[in-house]
């Protein structure tokens, strides 16, 4: 039996008094890829920033493993192996491609920084022709792959990845998931990943559906057609379209 990681129980997340999560519920297993889908605003990187310590919940609990978050820093989280890669800009730009992965090991112990480098050069070999450039100057969806690959190289016990394949070329796109698919099957870490590209249908295994902050569906990909999946994905963004 798969082992469950992560546990996420009614909750609530406001910024003031505007309710932005409204009483989610979802697990995550350690064997899968879980798809956090939805149109702008539905909540989707607020809910991932408070499994990573960011925001405090409102209502409800997260459980990582079995035990509790509640009153757990961000710190801790990222030292308990949760890792956290934003939607914004989340390098070091002054900073070469190399020196970025290694501050992404800054927990890594000694012995396995050379190998989860080559990990992440593997992954993104266009990442290891670049190894002596300054993170500024690489493009956008190189600079996704920079961001992912100091996630990779953390030693995570569990990915939060929001949105990697946001402005990227579709080429690049299907790269960059396939590589999420990599990742998990390698690692045996769950990866929960917002992603608003239907492309996503194909590398996630479950589908949690948000929309103006609340769960729309919680659906098993392999249960349904890609039709009747599109179909649901494209149902979240109805409001906005009679908007
Ligand atoms: N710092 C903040 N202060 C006030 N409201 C916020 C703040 N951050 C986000 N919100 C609001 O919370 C809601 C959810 O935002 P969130 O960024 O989680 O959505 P999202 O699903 O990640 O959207 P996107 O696809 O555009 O990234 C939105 O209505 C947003 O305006
Ligand atoms: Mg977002």
């Amino acid at each position: 039996m798969s082992e469950l990681v992560l546990e996420v129980r009614n909750l609530s997340l406001a910024y003031g008094a505007t309710l932005a999560v409204k009483s989610i519920s979802f697990e995550a297993f350690e064997d899968e890829i879980l798809a956090i889908v939805g149109p702008n605003g539905a909540g989707k990187s607020t809910l991932l920033e408070a499994v990573a310590g960011l925001h405090m919940a409102r209502e409800g609990s997260i459980a990582f493993k079995g035990r509790s978050l509640t009153g757990t820093s961000v710190f801790r989280r990222r030292l308990m192996g949760i890792v956290l890669v934003p939607q914004d800009e989340n390098i070091f730009p002054g900073m070469t491609v190399r020196e970025n992965l290694e501050m992404g090991a800054f927990r890594t112990r000694r012995g396995n920084v050379k190998q989860k480098l080559q990990y992440v050069f593997d992954l993104f070999p266009r990442l290891k022709e670049r190894e002596r450039q300054m993170a500024n100057t690489l493009s956008g969806g190189e600079r996704r792959m920079l961001a992912i690959g100091m996630g990779v190289t953390g030693e995570a016990q569990l990915y939060l990845i929001d949105e990697p394949s946001v402005g990227l070329a579709p080429r690049i796109v299907t790269k960059v998931l396939e590589s999420l698919k990599t990742l998990q099957r390698d690692t045996a870490r769950p990866i929960v990943v917002a992603e608003q590209n239907t492309k996503v249908l194909h590398v996630a295994q479950r589908l949690l559906g948000m929309e103006a902050g609340e769960r729309r569906f919680f659906k098993s990909v392999g249960s349904l057609s890609q039709e009747r999946l599109k179909e649901l994905y494209l149902g979240l963004c109805e409001r906005e379209r009679e908007a």
